[in-house]
């Protein structure tokens, strides 16, 4: 019988390069899809996994985050005297808990292990799990909450996967396969952005993981890795080595890569095309959009 998973880790304090100059003053995690930060998907999918103890992993600069998850007493009090219940039920979703939510400084971007390792103090000796929220999963079933479900059968470390073309394989952390049984594959190695002939295999890992307290040992003695950060992948692939079990996950639903521009507008239209207030709207204006293309194309 496995420990339950109640905690997980949300590493925020990247720099968010790709959206410069947006992010000089705006964390990536309050960028919105629709009308909902990052993060509110990040939240709700741990929710949903049975998460209870949400750690953030900050830097300076990302206020906006910690202020979005307070309580906003004047905001609140003029939408109650406008009658506004609908949008008072909306704040709901920020609600949380009290001692429920820490964050914790990450003082230099050293990379997400060592923003996960930054952690470590908050993590005794049980499973927790770590959630990226610039991927974005839109699923019928939550992604974590899938996970959790299949890591009370395996153990060990997991990570979710998905099959990339080659041509895009050196973004990720790579599994090198042992026994592939479908939903879960075993594994034998891991590798860190490998050139596209070196990819062990067409299975990338991305930003969703159940990991075990052996991972942060191993955190406290990794040395810098690929581009010069501190790897979570490191740290994991060590565990393989320690005869630890590592599984990956080919989860049901469909990955939004938000840390890029494209991967954050595809999810945008996605999501806004999935609701019923704006989807006809939306839908029209992109077939217009697309026939003017067209016929400049030709
Ligand atoms: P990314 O690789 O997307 O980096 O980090 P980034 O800084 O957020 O964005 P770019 O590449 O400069 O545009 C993946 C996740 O790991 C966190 C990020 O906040 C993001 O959630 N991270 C990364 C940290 O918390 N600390 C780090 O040192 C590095």
């Amino acid at each position: 019988m496995q420990k339950k998973v109640t905690k997980a880790i949300f590493p925020v304090a990247g720099l968010g390069t790709r959206f410069l100059p947006a992010t000089k003053s705006v964390p990536k995690e309050i960028m919105t899809l629709v009308d909902r930060p990052l993060v509110q998907y990040a939240i709700d999918e741990a929710r949903a996994a049975g998460i209870k103890e949400f750690i953030f992993v900050t830097s300076r600069g990302k206020s906006a985050l910690e202020d979005y998850f307070d309580c906003s007493p004047v905001l609140e009090e003029e939408l109650r005297r406008r009658g506004k219940t609908d949008m008072l039920e909306l704040l709901k979703q920020t609600d949380m808990e009290s001692g429920a939510i820490a964050y914790i400084r990450q003082h230099k971007a050293l990379g997400l292990g060592h923003a996960v390792w930054c952690a470590r103090r908050l993590i005794t000796n049980e499973p927790f799990a770590v959630i990226l929220p610039d991927d974005v999963i839109a699923a019928d079933v939550a992604c974590l909450q899938q996970m959790v479900e299949t890591y009370k059968k395996t153990g060990g470390n997991m990570v979710a996967v998905m099959e990339v073309p080659p041509e895009e394989i050196s973004s990720y952390g790579v599994l090198d396969v042992q026994e592939d049984m479908g939903s879960i594959v075993s594994v034998k190695g891991m590798v860190e952005k490998p050139a596209k002939e070196d990819a062990p295999s067409n299975l990338a890992i991305i930003g969703r993981y159940i990991l075990s307290t052996s991972i942060m040992c191993n955190l406290n003695k990794m040395n810098r890795g690929t581009g010069g950060e501190i790897q979570l992948t490191d740290a994991i692939a060590k565990d393989i080595n320690d005869g630890s079990g590592v599984y990956g996950y080919r989860f049901r639903g469909q990955r939004f890569d938000c840390g890029s521009k494209a991967g954050f507008l595809k999810a945008t239209v996605a999501f806004a095309l999935a609701r019923d207030d704006l989807k006809f709207e939306l839908s029209k204006f992109l077939e217009e959009e697309i026939i003017k293309i067209n016929h400049a194309a030709q």
